[in-house]
Protein backbone atom coordinates (compact mmCIF):
# COMPACT_ATOMS: atom_id res chain seq x y z
CA UNK A 1 0.00 0.00 0.00
CA UNK A 2 1.21 3.68 -0.73
CA UNK A 3 2.35 5.26 2.12
CA UNK A 4 1.53 8.80 2.47
CA UNK A 5 2.62 11.51 5.04
CA UNK A 6 1.43 14.99 4.45
CA UNK A 7 3.71 17.92 4.37
CA UNK A 8 3.66 21.09 5.90
CA UNK A 9 2.98 22.69 2.07
CA UNK A 10 -0.31 20.33 1.68
CA UNK A 11 -1.40 20.95 5.05
CA UNK A 12 -1.52 24.54 4.28
CA UNK A 13 -2.87 23.68 1.36
CA UNK A 14 -5.72 21.91 2.63
CA UNK A 15 -6.70 24.88 4.75
CA UNK A 16 -5.95 27.21 1.76
CA UNK A 17 -9.01 25.37 -0.13
CA UNK A 18 -12.61 25.80 -0.26
CA UNK A 19 -13.87 27.09 -3.75
CA UNK A 20 -17.45 27.70 -3.27
CA UNK A 21 -17.64 26.52 0.34
CA UNK A 22 -17.92 29.19 2.94
CA UNK A 23 -14.73 28.85 5.31
CA UNK A 24 -15.03 30.57 8.81
CA UNK A 25 -13.04 31.03 11.53
CA UNK A 26 -14.36 29.11 14.92
CA UNK A 27 -14.59 30.85 18.13
CA UNK A 28 -11.42 31.07 20.13
CA UNK A 29 -9.89 31.30 23.09
CA UNK A 30 -7.58 34.23 24.33
CA UNK A 31 -4.36 34.22 21.93
CA UNK A 32 -4.83 30.62 20.22
CA UNK A 33 -4.61 30.43 16.76
CA UNK A 34 -7.86 30.55 14.45
CA UNK A 35 -9.10 27.41 13.47
CA UNK A 36 -10.44 27.40 9.86
CA UNK A 37 -13.31 25.33 9.36
CA UNK A 38 -14.93 24.69 5.74
CA UNK A 39 -18.51 23.83 6.02
CA UNK A 40 -19.39 21.61 2.73
CA UNK A 41 -22.64 23.53 0.47
CA UNK A 42 -22.68 23.94 -2.56
CA UNK A 43 -23.86 27.16 -4.18
CA UNK A 44 -27.17 25.57 -4.17
CA UNK A 45 -26.70 24.73 -0.24
CA UNK A 46 -26.26 20.95 -0.65
CA UNK A 47 -23.53 18.91 0.92
CA UNK A 48 -20.51 19.01 -1.06
CA UNK A 49 -19.46 15.23 -0.03
CA UNK A 50 -16.13 16.06 -2.00
CA UNK A 51 -15.65 18.66 0.02
CA UNK A 52 -16.13 16.43 3.29
CA UNK A 53 -13.64 13.96 1.98
CA UNK A 54 -11.04 16.44 1.32
CA UNK A 55 -10.53 17.54 5.00
CA UNK A 56 -9.40 14.30 5.74
CA UNK A 57 -5.70 13.20 5.54
CA UNK A 58 -6.50 10.41 4.45
CA UNK A 59 -5.24 10.16 0.63
CA UNK A 60 -7.46 9.84 -2.02
CA UNK A 61 -6.24 6.48 -3.15
CA UNK A 62 -6.43 4.83 0.53
CA UNK A 63 -10.40 3.51 1.31
CA UNK A 64 -10.72 3.64 4.57
CA UNK A 65 -14.50 1.40 5.06
CA UNK A 66 -14.10 1.28 9.21
CA UNK A 67 -15.94 3.56 10.74
CA UNK A 68 -17.36 1.49 13.43
CA UNK A 69 -13.93 0.77 14.78
CA UNK A 70 -12.33 3.96 14.42
CA UNK A 71 -12.50 7.42 12.10
CA UNK A 72 -10.10 9.27 11.40
CA UNK A 73 -10.68 13.23 12.02
CA UNK A 74 -10.78 16.07 9.94
CA UNK A 75 -7.87 18.48 9.79
CA UNK A 76 -9.56 20.87 11.85
CA UNK A 77 -10.17 19.03 14.90
CA UNK A 78 -6.44 17.96 14.85
CA UNK A 79 -5.75 21.44 14.08
CA UNK A 80 -7.68 22.50 16.83
CA UNK A 81 -6.09 20.01 19.08
CA UNK A 82 -2.73 20.67 18.05
CA UNK A 83 -3.21 25.01 18.10
CA UNK A 84 -4.23 24.66 21.64
CA UNK A 85 -1.77 22.72 22.50
CA UNK A 86 0.58 24.45 21.96
CA UNK A 87 -0.61 27.65 23.40
CA UNK A 88 -1.20 25.89 26.48
CA UNK A 89 2.14 24.24 26.63
CA UNK A 90 3.97 27.33 25.45
CA UNK A 91 2.68 29.70 28.47
CA UNK A 92 0.87 27.72 31.26
CA UNK A 93 0.02 30.28 32.90
CA UNK A 94 -3.07 29.86 35.32
CA UNK A 95 -5.49 32.21 33.38
CA UNK A 96 -5.60 29.96 30.16
CA UNK A 97 -5.41 26.92 32.08
CA UNK A 98 -8.16 28.06 34.03
CA UNK A 99 -10.09 29.29 30.41
CA UNK A 100 -9.44 25.87 28.79
CA UNK A 101 -11.38 24.05 31.57
CA UNK A 102 -13.97 25.78 30.62
CA UNK A 103 -14.39 24.79 27.46
CA UNK A 104 -16.02 21.33 28.51
CA UNK A 105 -19.07 23.86 28.95
CA UNK A 106 -18.95 24.40 25.61
CA UNK A 107 -19.08 21.02 24.36
CA UNK A 108 -21.63 20.31 26.95
CA UNK A 109 -24.00 22.42 25.41
CA UNK A 110 -23.33 21.84 21.90
CA UNK A 111 -23.47 17.45 22.88
CA UNK A 112 -26.99 18.35 24.77
CA UNK A 113 -28.25 20.03 21.40
CA UNK A 114 -27.42 17.18 19.36
CA UNK A 115 -28.59 14.87 21.04
CA UNK A 116 -31.83 16.78 21.94
CA UNK A 117 -31.32 16.68 25.66
CA UNK A 118 -30.46 18.96 28.54
CA UNK A 119 -26.25 20.13 28.99
CA UNK A 120 -27.62 18.79 32.81
CA UNK A 121 -27.88 15.29 31.72
CA UNK A 122 -24.31 15.22 29.88
CA UNK A 123 -21.62 13.43 30.82
CA UNK A 124 -18.10 13.88 28.95
CA UNK A 125 -16.36 10.57 29.41
CA UNK A 126 -13.15 8.86 27.99
CA UNK A 127 -15.50 6.68 25.51
CA UNK A 128 -18.00 4.32 25.38
CA UNK A 129 -16.25 1.69 27.62
CA UNK A 130 -16.06 4.07 30.35
CA UNK A 131 -19.67 5.26 30.07
CA UNK A 132 -21.00 1.94 30.23
CA UNK A 133 -19.02 0.90 33.08
CA UNK A 134 -19.53 4.24 35.05
CA UNK A 135 -23.55 2.76 34.35
CA UNK A 136 -22.98 -1.00 35.80
CA UNK A 137 -20.97 0.64 38.39
CA UNK A 138 -23.06 3.38 39.45
CA UNK A 139 -26.26 1.96 40.24
CA UNK A 140 -27.19 0.03 43.22
CA UNK A 141 -27.83 -3.57 42.68
CA UNK A 142 -28.04 -6.30 44.62
CA UNK A 143 -28.41 -10.33 45.39
CA UNK A 144 -31.59 -11.54 43.64
CA UNK A 145 -31.76 -8.11 41.10
CA UNK A 146 -31.99 -9.36 37.61
CA UNK A 147 -30.12 -7.08 34.65
CA UNK A 148 -31.10 -8.44 31.08
CA UNK A 149 -28.42 -7.83 28.30
CA UNK A 150 -28.40 -8.30 24.87
CA UNK A 151 -25.57 -11.16 24.42
CA UNK A 152 -24.36 -9.45 21.39
CA UNK A 153 -23.30 -6.23 23.52
CA UNK A 154 -19.63 -5.07 22.96
CA UNK A 155 -17.42 -6.68 26.06
CA UNK A 156 -17.34 -2.92 28.05
CA UNK A 157 -21.28 -3.45 28.65
CA UNK A 158 -21.25 -7.50 29.13
CA UNK A 159 -18.44 -8.23 30.86
CA UNK A 160 -18.82 -5.30 32.99
CA UNK A 161 -22.28 -6.58 33.63
CA UNK A 162 -21.46 -10.35 34.72
CA UNK A 163 -18.03 -9.01 36.85
CA UNK A 164 -20.15 -6.89 38.70
CA UNK A 165 -23.27 -9.43 39.24
CA UNK A 166 -20.61 -11.65 40.74
CA UNK A 167 -18.86 -8.96 42.90
CA UNK A 168 -22.20 -8.14 44.17
CA UNK A 169 -24.62 -11.17 43.50
CA UNK A 170 -27.38 -9.92 40.74
CA UNK A 171 -28.06 -12.30 38.14
CA UNK A 172 -27.26 -11.23 34.52
CA UNK A 173 -29.72 -13.14 31.94
CA UNK A 174 -28.78 -13.13 28.35
CA UNK A 175 -31.15 -12.56 25.03
CA UNK A 176 -29.29 -14.08 22.13
CA UNK A 177 -29.20 -12.94 18.52
CA UNK A 178 -30.55 -14.47 15.88
CA UNK A 179 -29.32 -13.85 12.06
CA UNK A 180 -31.19 -12.76 9.45
CA UNK A 181 -32.05 -9.91 11.86
CA UNK A 182 -35.62 -11.40 12.63
CA UNK A 183 -37.19 -8.00 12.86
CA UNK A 184 -38.37 -5.52 15.76
CA UNK A 185 -41.22 -7.68 16.90
CA UNK A 186 -39.35 -11.18 17.59
CA UNK A 187 -36.55 -8.64 19.54
CA UNK A 188 -39.46 -6.58 21.70
CA UNK A 189 -41.00 -9.73 22.16
CA UNK A 190 -37.51 -11.53 23.36
CA UNK A 191 -36.97 -8.79 26.09
CA UNK A 192 -40.28 -8.61 27.23
CA UNK A 193 -39.76 -12.84 27.82
CA UNK A 194 -36.47 -12.26 29.25
CA UNK A 195 -38.04 -9.72 32.05
CA UNK A 196 -39.48 -10.69 35.31
CA UNK A 197 -40.56 -8.82 38.56
CA UNK A 198 -37.23 -9.10 39.51
CA UNK A 199 -35.19 -6.91 36.47
CA UNK A 200 -33.62 -3.80 37.78
CA UNK A 201 -31.63 -3.37 33.85
CA UNK A 202 -31.86 -3.67 30.40
CA UNK A 203 -29.31 -3.06 28.41
CA UNK A 204 -28.84 -2.91 24.96
CA UNK A 205 -26.70 -1.92 21.89
CA UNK A 206 -28.79 0.69 19.53
CA UNK A 207 -26.82 -0.76 16.24
CA UNK A 208 -24.94 -3.45 16.68
CA UNK A 209 -21.24 -3.40 16.01
CA UNK A 210 -20.92 -7.04 14.79
CA UNK A 211 -23.96 -7.43 11.64
CA UNK A 212 -24.89 -3.97 12.21
CA UNK A 213 -28.42 -5.06 13.24
CA UNK A 214 -30.94 -1.81 14.35
CA UNK A 215 -32.63 -2.15 17.33
CA UNK A 216 -35.79 -0.73 18.40
CA UNK A 217 -34.39 1.70 21.23
CA UNK A 218 -37.65 3.76 21.47
CA UNK A 219 -40.32 0.66 21.97
CA UNK A 220 -37.35 -0.86 24.45
CA UNK A 221 -37.02 1.94 26.26
CA UNK A 222 -41.06 2.38 26.89
CA UNK A 223 -41.22 -1.61 27.40
CA UNK A 224 -38.75 -1.37 30.32
CA UNK A 225 -39.86 2.53 31.51
CA UNK A 226 -43.48 0.61 32.09
CA UNK A 227 -41.89 -2.02 34.52
CA UNK A 228 -39.49 0.48 36.33
CA UNK A 229 -36.85 -0.94 34.74
CA UNK A 230 -33.53 1.20 33.90
CA UNK A 231 -32.34 1.58 30.80
CA UNK A 232 -28.58 1.52 29.04
CA UNK A 233 -28.78 2.23 25.23
CA UNK A 234 -24.96 1.56 24.16
CA UNK A 235 -24.33 4.32 21.49
CA UNK A 236 -21.32 3.43 20.24
CA UNK A 237 -22.35 3.02 16.80
CA UNK A 238 -25.47 5.17 16.63
CA UNK A 239 -23.54 8.18 17.53
CA UNK A 240 -21.91 9.99 14.77
CA UNK A 241 -24.22 8.21 12.63
CA UNK A 242 -27.97 8.44 13.51
CA UNK A 243 -29.65 11.41 14.02
CA UNK A 244 -30.40 10.31 17.46
CA UNK A 245 -33.34 11.95 19.04
CA UNK A 246 -32.83 11.31 23.09
CA UNK A 247 -35.80 13.45 23.70
CA UNK A 248 -37.74 10.83 21.71
CA UNK A 249 -35.98 7.91 22.50
CA UNK A 250 -36.36 8.64 26.70
CA UNK A 251 -33.28 5.77 27.96
CA UNK A 252 -32.16 6.14 31.52
CA UNK A 253 -28.62 5.84 29.95
CA UNK A 254 -27.14 6.44 26.50
CA UNK A 255 -22.98 6.12 26.16
CA UNK A 256 -20.89 7.03 22.46
CA UNK A 257 -17.20 7.91 21.85
CA UNK A 258 -16.69 10.64 19.96
CA UNK A 259 -13.34 8.64 18.06
CA UNK A 260 -16.16 6.73 16.64
CA UNK A 261 -18.43 8.16 13.72
CA UNK A 262 -18.45 11.55 15.11
CA UNK A 263 -15.02 11.76 13.83
CA UNK A 264 -13.83 13.72 16.69
CA UNK A 265 -10.50 13.26 19.01
CA UNK A 266 -9.16 10.37 20.41
CA UNK A 267 -10.36 9.48 24.14
CA UNK A 268 -13.10 11.43 24.87
CA UNK A 269 -16.58 9.96 24.89
CA UNK A 270 -20.21 10.56 26.26
CA UNK A 271 -22.57 9.22 28.81
CA UNK A 272 -25.89 10.89 28.48
CA UNK A 273 -27.61 10.18 32.08
CA UNK A 274 -31.92 11.40 32.22
CA UNK A 275 -33.14 13.31 34.85
CA UNK A 276 -35.26 10.75 36.13
CA UNK A 277 -32.27 8.41 37.00
CA UNK A 278 -30.19 10.77 38.50
CA UNK A 279 -30.75 10.80 41.91
CA UNK A 280 -30.14 6.47 42.18
CA UNK A 281 -26.81 6.97 39.98
CA UNK A 282 -23.55 7.15 41.80
CA UNK A 283 -20.14 8.51 40.76
CA UNK A 284 -17.59 6.18 39.70
CA UNK A 285 -14.93 8.27 39.81
CA UNK A 286 -14.14 11.09 42.62
CA UNK A 287 -11.32 13.77 41.51
CA UNK A 288 -10.83 17.30 40.87
CA UNK A 289 -12.05 19.88 37.90
CA UNK A 290 -15.36 18.47 37.92
CA UNK A 291 -17.90 20.37 35.09
CA UNK A 292 -19.96 23.30 36.09
CA UNK A 293 -23.66 22.14 34.66
CA UNK A 294 -26.11 19.59 35.93
CA UNK A 295 -25.10 15.69 37.05
CA UNK A 296 -21.26 16.87 35.68
CA UNK A 297 -20.79 19.11 39.00
CA UNK A 298 -20.55 15.70 40.86
CA UNK A 299 -20.05 12.78 38.65
CA UNK A 300 -17.41 14.29 36.42
CA UNK A 301 -14.14 14.45 38.33
CA UNK A 302 -11.63 12.63 35.81
CA UNK A 303 -8.81 15.03 37.20
CA UNK A 304 -6.61 16.48 34.63
CA UNK A 305 -7.77 16.28 31.26
CA UNK A 306 -6.75 17.00 27.47
CA UNK A 307 -8.86 19.93 27.39
CA UNK A 308 -7.75 20.89 23.55
CA UNK A 309 -9.26 17.57 22.92
CA UNK A 310 -12.60 18.13 24.52
CA UNK A 311 -13.08 21.74 23.10
CA UNK A 312 -12.11 20.25 19.50
CA UNK A 313 -15.35 17.17 20.77
CA UNK A 314 -17.40 20.04 20.83
CA UNK A 315 -16.31 22.11 17.33
CA UNK A 316 -16.37 18.55 15.59
CA UNK A 317 -19.98 17.84 17.00
CA UNK A 318 -21.01 21.53 15.43
CA UNK A 319 -19.72 20.63 12.11
CA UNK A 320 -21.83 17.50 12.09
CA UNK A 321 -24.75 19.93 12.91
CA UNK A 322 -23.85 22.57 10.55
CA UNK A 323 -23.91 19.64 7.90
CA UNK A 324 -27.15 18.15 9.12
CA UNK A 325 -26.83 14.57 11.08
CA UNK A 326 -29.76 13.44 9.06
CA UNK A 327 -27.86 13.90 5.94
CA UNK A 328 -25.12 11.80 6.95
CA UNK A 329 -26.90 9.46 8.09
CA UNK A 330 -29.15 9.03 4.64
CA UNK A 331 -25.48 9.37 2.95
CA UNK A 332 -23.80 6.86 4.97
CA UNK A 333 -26.53 4.31 4.80
CA UNK A 334 -26.45 4.83 0.73
CA UNK A 335 -23.22 3.58 0.95
CA UNK A 336 -24.07 1.04 2.71
CA UNK A 337 -26.65 -0.12 0.38
CA UNK A 338 -24.58 -0.40 -2.47
CA UNK A 339 -22.47 -2.55 -0.75
CA UNK A 340 -24.46 -4.84 -0.25
CA UNK A 341 -26.08 -4.34 -3.58
CA UNK A 342 -22.86 -5.08 -5.46
CA UNK A 343 -21.39 -7.85 -2.68
CA UNK A 344 -24.59 -9.58 -3.00
CA UNK A 345 -23.74 -10.82 -6.84
CA UNK A 346 -20.71 -12.78 -5.73
CA UNK A 347 -21.64 -15.80 -5.67
CA UNK A 348 -20.93 -17.54 -2.56
CA UNK A 349 -20.94 -14.43 -0.40
CA UNK A 350 -23.05 -14.78 2.46
CA UNK A 351 -24.12 -10.93 3.76
CA UNK A 352 -25.28 -11.33 7.78
CA UNK A 353 -26.15 -7.44 7.63
CA UNK A 354 -30.18 -7.06 6.55
CA UNK A 355 -30.70 -6.14 3.53
CA UNK A 356 -33.93 -3.89 4.93
CA UNK A 357 -33.04 -0.49 5.47
CA UNK A 358 -35.05 0.04 8.53
CA UNK A 359 -33.10 -3.21 10.11
CA UNK A 360 -29.46 -1.55 9.59
CA UNK A 361 -27.83 1.63 8.72
CA UNK A 362 -23.94 1.74 7.85
CA UNK A 363 -21.81 -1.82 9.07
CA UNK A 364 -22.15 -4.20 6.73
CA UNK A 365 -20.46 -7.83 7.50
CA UNK A 366 -20.08 -10.42 5.07
CA UNK A 367 -18.55 -14.61 4.80
CA UNK A 368 -16.32 -14.21 1.60
CA UNK A 369 -17.31 -17.85 0.75
CA UNK A 370 -14.88 -19.63 1.34
CA UNK A 371 -11.54 -17.47 2.23
CA UNK A 372 -10.25 -16.50 5.71
CA UNK A 373 -11.75 -13.22 7.21
CA UNK A 374 -8.13 -11.95 8.63
CA UNK A 375 -6.77 -13.26 5.58
CA UNK A 376 -9.29 -11.14 3.18
CA UNK A 377 -8.45 -8.03 5.83
CA UNK A 378 -4.83 -7.90 5.02
CA UNK A 379 -4.87 -8.05 1.73
CA UNK A 380 -7.43 -5.36 1.26
CA UNK A 381 -4.90 -3.45 3.28
CA UNK A 382 -2.31 -4.56 0.87
CA UNK A 383 -4.12 -2.94 -1.65
CA UNK A 384 -5.30 0.49 0.16
CA UNK A 385 -8.75 -0.87 1.38
CA UNK A 386 -8.96 -0.49 5.58
CA UNK A 387 -12.02 -3.32 6.51
CA UNK A 388 -12.02 -5.01 9.56
CA UNK A 389 -12.92 -9.05 10.55
CA UNK A 390 -14.85 -10.37 12.94
CA UNK A 391 -14.04 -13.90 14.17
CA UNK A 392 -16.15 -16.22 16.29
CA UNK A 393 -18.24 -19.08 15.09
CA UNK A 394 -21.23 -16.53 14.85
CA UNK A 395 -20.35 -14.35 12.06
CA UNK A 396 -16.81 -15.36 11.29
CA UNK A 397 -16.69 -12.29 8.74
CA UNK A 398 -15.33 -9.27 6.91
CA UNK A 399 -16.78 -5.78 7.86
CA UNK A 400 -17.08 -2.79 5.65
CA UNK A 401 -18.59 0.03 7.49
CA UNK A 402 -18.28 3.60 5.47
CA UNK A 403 -19.63 6.53 6.16
CA UNK A 404 -19.92 10.18 4.80
CA UNK A 405 -16.41 10.28 3.80
CA UNK A 406 -16.52 7.24 1.54
CA UNK A 407 -18.25 7.26 -1.94
CA UNK A 408 -19.19 4.95 -4.55
CA UNK A 409 -16.33 4.53 -6.16
CA UNK A 410 -14.81 3.44 -2.87
CA UNK A 411 -17.35 0.38 -2.75
CA UNK A 412 -16.40 -0.54 -6.68
CA UNK A 413 -12.74 -0.65 -5.19
CA UNK A 414 -13.27 -2.76 -2.05
CA UNK A 415 -16.40 -5.12 -3.86
CA UNK A 416 -13.80 -5.48 -7.35
CA UNK A 417 -10.96 -6.83 -4.34
CA UNK A 418 -13.13 -9.45 -3.19
CA UNK A 419 -14.51 -10.47 -6.36
CA UNK A 420 -10.58 -10.77 -7.47
CA UNK A 421 -9.51 -12.96 -4.71
CA UNK A 422 -12.53 -15.06 -4.44
CA UNK A 423 -11.74 -15.57 -9.10
CA UNK A 424 -7.88 -15.69 -8.07
CA UNK A 425 -7.31 -17.15 -4.47
CA UNK A 426 -5.76 -16.08 -1.44
C1 LIG B 1 -21.18 -1.37 20.58
C2 LIG B 1 -19.88 -0.94 21.17
N1 LIG B 1 -19.82 -0.56 22.46
C3 LIG B 1 -18.69 -0.12 23.02
C4 LIG B 1 -17.53 -0.03 22.30
C5 LIG B 1 -16.28 0.48 22.96
O1 LIG B 1 -15.90 1.69 22.40
P1 LIG B 1 -14.57 2.42 22.90
O2 LIG B 1 -13.43 1.52 22.53
O3 LIG B 1 -14.56 3.70 22.16
O4 LIG B 1 -14.70 2.59 24.37
C6 LIG B 1 -17.52 -0.43 20.96
C7 LIG B 1 -16.28 -0.40 20.16
O5 LIG B 1 -16.20 -0.89 19.08
C8 LIG B 1 -18.74 -0.87 20.38
O6 LIG B 1 -18.79 -1.23 19.09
Amino acid sequence: MATHSMSRREFARLFAMGGSAAILSHQTLLGSKPVRITYPFTSAGTVDWKTVRSQFLMPPELTVLNAANLCPSPAPVLETVYNYTQRLDSEPVPSYRAEMREVKEHTRKQLAEYLKVTPEEILITRNTSESNNWVSNGLDLKAGDEVVIFSDNHPSNNEAWKERGKRFGFIVKEVLPLNPHPGFDYYLEAFEKAMTPRTRVLSFTHLSNTVGDLFPAKELCVMARKRGIITLVDGAQSFGLLDVDLSDIQPDFYSGSAHKWPCGPKETGVLFVNKAIQDRFWPSMYSAYKGREGLAQTHEGLGQRDTPALYAFGQQIEFLRKIGQGKIEERSGDIATKIIEELQKIKGVYIYTPNERALRSAVVTFRPANLKPAKVVKALEEDGIVSASLGGEDWAGVRFSPHFYNSNSDVERAVGAIRRYLRKGL
